[in-house]
C-alpha cells in the first residue's frame, strides 16, 4: 500500500498563521501537524508515501521532510497548482499510485487510535473503498454518511455539509482508496463551492456498485481548521503523555508524570509548569512564570513573569510581560514585552509580531 498525505489548500481560517507557510506544518504538541499523519502511515506498515503540496510555501514542506529519510519513510512530492479540491488532488496521484491500494490521509487530520486494524481489514477485503466515520455535534458542517438500515453495514448515501442531515457519522479526513477512484474523478463536476469533492467522487464510486466499506472509529478524530481546533487538538494530544499509546516519543527529552522537558531547558525556582505540557530544548523559563495545564512551548524560547495556559507557543518566543494568556497561539519568532495586564487575554499572533503591552 502506498500512502498520500494531503499539504495543500490555502488556511484562510487560520490567518494569520498561515501567511507564513502550510497550516499542516503548524505546531501540535511541538510537532508538525502533518508529522502525526506521516507517523500514523509508517507504523501501519506504509512507507512509500505522496505528499502533495501547494502554493502555500511548498519549499517548506520540502525544507522539513526532505527525501523522507530521516522519518524512515520515502517520500515523493506532487505539486497542486491550486486547491481544486481533495479529489482534484487525489487525482494527481494516479502516476505516483499505479494499481496499489492507497491511503489519503488530509494533513490536518490528528487521530487517537492508529490505522493498524483499519489497514489489515482494507488489505484483506475485496473493498473498492473503506471510509472511517466518527460522531459529530454539528454534522451540518462535514461531509455525513447515511447509513442503509435495510442491509446493515452499507451506506446508502455519502453528502458533503448536507443542510439537513440524515445521520452524525461525519467522514474522517482518511480514506482507503484503489486505482477505481481515477476515472470517477475523470467524471466529477466541481461543488457549488467550485471544488472536486472527495465525498462526490465516493457517492458515484458507491452508486455505481462498487463496494464501499466503513468502520466507526474509537477514540477521538480532530480537523484542525480553526485556530480554536488547534488550541482543543493541543489538548487532546497532551493528554496522551504517559498514557500507553502517547504521541510524544522524543527520546532525549525528559518526561516527569505528564510534563515532557527538552535538553537544555532551564526552570528558575519562583516558577511552576502545571501538566500537562511539553517544553521544547535550549528554553530559559524564569523568574515568575506560570505555565500550564496544556502548554506547548517550542525550542529556544526565553518566558519570563508571564502566566500562560491552554496555549501554544512557538520557537523562538521571547515574552517577558506580566502577561496572563489562555487558548492563544504565538507563532515563532514573536516578541511580547512590557508591563502589567490586569485581565486575562487570549491572542493569536503571526510569525515574528511584535506586541508592547
Ligand atoms: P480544507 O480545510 O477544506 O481547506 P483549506 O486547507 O484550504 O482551509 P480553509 O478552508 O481554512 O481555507 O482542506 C482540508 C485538507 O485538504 C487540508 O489539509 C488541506 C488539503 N487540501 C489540499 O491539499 N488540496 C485542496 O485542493 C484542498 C481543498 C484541500
Amino acid at each position: 500500500m502506498k500512502g498520500i498525505i494531503l499539504h495543500g489548500g490555502h488556511g484562510t481560517r487560520l490567518r494569520p498563521l498561515t501567511h507564513t507557510g502550510p497550516k499542516q506544518l503548524l505546531p501540535i504538541a511541538n510537532k508538525a501537524m502533518s508529522q502525526y499523519a506521516l507517523e500514523d502511515l509508517k507504523s501501519t506498515g506504509v512507507t512509500e508515501i505522496g505528499i502533495i503540496i501547494g502554493d502555500v510555501y511548498p519549499e517548506k514542506v520540502k525544507e522539513y521532510y526532505g527525501t523522507g529519510e530521516k522519518f524512515g519513510v520515502k517520500i515523493s512530492y506532487i505539486y497542486q497548482e491550486a486547491p481544486k479540491g481533495i479529489s482534484h488532488a487525489v487525482r494527481l496521484c494516479k502516476d505516483f499510485i499505479g494499481n496499489d491500494k492507497f491511503i489519503v490521509y488530509l494533513g490536518d487530520n490528528v487521530l487517537r487510535k492508529n490505522l493498524n486494524d483499519y489497514t489489515k481489514k482494507f488489505e484483506a477485503s475485496d473493498s473498492d473503498a473503506m471510509i472511517l466515520l466518527c460522531e459529530v455535534d454539528e454534522p451540518q458542517r462535514f461531509g455525513i454518511a447515511e447509513l442503509d438500515k435495510d442491509n446493515p453495514g452499507k451506506i446508502k448515501k455519502i453528502i458533503e455539509k448536507p443542510k439537513e442531515p440524515k445521520s452524525n457519522l461525519a467522514v474522517i479526513g482518511i480514506y482507503f482508496l484503489t486505482s477505481k477512484i481515477f476515472d470517477i474523478i475523470d467524471n466529477l463536476k466541481p461543488s457549488w463551492r467550485g471544488e472536486l469533492e472527495i465525498t462526490d467522487a465516493l457517492d458515484m464510486l458507491m452508486n455505481q456498485g462498487n463496494k464501499i466499506d466503513y468502520d466507526i472509529v474509537t477514540g477521538w478524530w480532530k480537523d484542525t481548521g480553526t485556530p480554536e481546533d488547534i488550541i482543543h487538538a493541543n489538548k487532546l494530544v497532551l493528554d496522551s503523555i504517559g498514557t500507553e499509546n502517547q504521541f510524544l516519543i522524543d527520546k532525549d527529552s525528559k518526561i516527569s508524570k505528564n510534563i515532557v522537558i527538552g535538553n537544555g531547558t532551564e526552570i528558575s525556582r519562583d516558577s511552576i509548569v502545571t501538566g500537562p505540557a511539553i517544553i521544547g530544548k535550549n528554553c530559559k523559563i524564569g523568574p515568575s512564570v506560570r505555565l500550564g495545564p496544556y502548554i506547548s512551548v517550542g525550542d529556544n524560547c526565553i518566558l519570563k513573569n508571564c502566566t500562560l495556559e491552554e496555549s501554544i507557543i512557538m520557537a523562538n518566543c521571547d515574552i517577558n510581560a506580566k502577561v496572563d494568556l489562555s487558548s492563544s497561539i504565538i507563532a515563532n519568532s514573536s516578541e511580547i514585552k512590557g508591563n502589567k495586564i490586569p485581565k486575562k487575554q487570549q491572542f493569536l499572533l503571526g510569525e515574528r509580531s511584535n506586541l508592547k503591552v
